[in-house]
């Protein structure tokens, strides 16, 4: 009965998927070759982003780490500044960093992903810390500020929160900038892209300049084809067509999928191997991959399906380090419940299945 049932969820969940409209409105763009530079429909989904995150500016790119990339230009650091950043922290971010010759500092995350205190972090001034609010869950301020100062720029990776509310703000209210990449199966997907938010006009302006040779906007080298002072970043015009339907409805998607999750949670609760009760649901939002799981006695528990393990590299300094297996990661410790399982399947079946593989 449950499997009628979950056939009946999943041929209806791939029925809404196909997305029947954005597809054609891709289709038409196509037709009548309005599928470079910047479109109106650009602008569009710029200006949409910037009223849903309560943002002053927003600006697309070919993708988040580009984004990034343009976004730590504009705050023109010195060379050898200070970098605060998580071990959570996406490799294509930290290879930025490196490239650019920072000093980079990593701090662990516990299995909530909140940064463990250590007193050797507040021993130095940080130029610049980079948080990244992982797995649709928020990075608590009152955590990471223990280690930076007012004059500490603040950039937030919210590629996996997309549309989250904080305290009844947008998580990117709290950052000098913020980044988001639209890439795959993010809960914003344009199949790749990604975009900044700012209420800086300064960086906004900077960015424009850096990446987006004939940008619409005031660009000081407008006149000039192909011209920008870093390298050229801009989105295809097509992610932008294709991440509008999810843009639109993100509220909607954020609150139906929150509601199955708690429900999840709700029930795993029960669980003797599974400590939950740090993973506050009430204020998830976005989400990517799957929902994670900190098992008491992890390396017991089977990686059946629909559990998976995520993994990024516990140490960028691979030379010295060759060791690099060995060190702590949170992911030693934590699964996650395949994030599109939760999505096609009905939370009855859900539940049969995982009372069925976690004990
Ligand atoms: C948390 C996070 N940050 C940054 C990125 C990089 O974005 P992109 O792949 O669009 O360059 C990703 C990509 O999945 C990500 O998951």
């Amino acid at each position: 009965m449950i499997n009628l049932y979950n056939l009946f969820y999943k041929i209806f969940y791939k029925i809404l998927r196909l997305k029947l409209l954005t597809a054609f409105k891709v289709f038409y763009f196509v037709l009548i070759n309005n599928v470079s530079k910047y479109p109106a429909y650009v602008n569009d989904f710029e200006n949409l982003a910037s009223v849903k995150f309560n943002s002053k500016y927003c600006l697309s790119f070919s993708s988040g780490t580009a984004a990034f990339y343009s976004a730590i230009l504009s705050l023109k650091l010195q060379r050898n500044s200070n970098v605060l950043l998580s071990k959570i922290t996406f490799p294509s971010v930290v290879r930025v960093l490196k490239f650019l010759g920072y000093n980079l500092y990593f701090f662990d995350t516990n299995e909530y992903f909140q940064p463990i205190y250590k007193k050797e972090f507040t021993e130095r001034e940080y130029d610049l810390a980079i948080i990244t609010h992982p797995f649709g869950f928020v990075v608590s301020p009152n955590n990471y500020n223990r280690f930076i100062s007012e004059k500490t720029k603040l950039i937030f990776d919210c590629s996996h929160v997309h549309g989250l509310k904080y305290n009844n703000k947008n998580l990117n209210e709290l950052a000098d900038i913020s980044f988001m990449s639209l890439q795959g199966q993010k809960a914003i997907s344009g199949g790749e892209g990604g975009i900044i938010l700012t209420n800086d006009s300064t960086y906004h302006q900077r960015m424009i300049e850096l990446s987006h040779p004939g940008h619409n906007l005031n660009n000081f080298f407008k006149e000039f084809t192909g011209m920008s002072k870093n390298l050229k970043l801009r989105m295809h015009p097509l992610a932008a067509a294709i991440a509008l339907t999810d843009l639109k409805n993100i509220e909607k998607k954020n609150q139906k999928l929150r509601d199955k999750i708690e429900k999840i949670y709700s029930f795993l609760s029960n669980k003797n191997n599974l400590e939950l009760s740090g993973f506050k649901i009430n204020e998830t939002g976005g989400y990517h991959f799957g929902i994670p799981i900190y098992f008491k006695d992890v390396k017991n528990q089977k990686l059946n399906w629909p559990l998976v393990k995520y993994n990024w590299p516990r140490n960028y300094d691979f030379k010295n380090n060759p060791s690099h297996e060995k060190l702590y990661s949170v992911f030693d410790k934590i699964l996650f419940i395949d994030l599109n399982w939760i999505k096609s399947n009905s939370f009855l079946y859900i539940k049969s299945k995982l009372d069925f593989i976690i004990k």
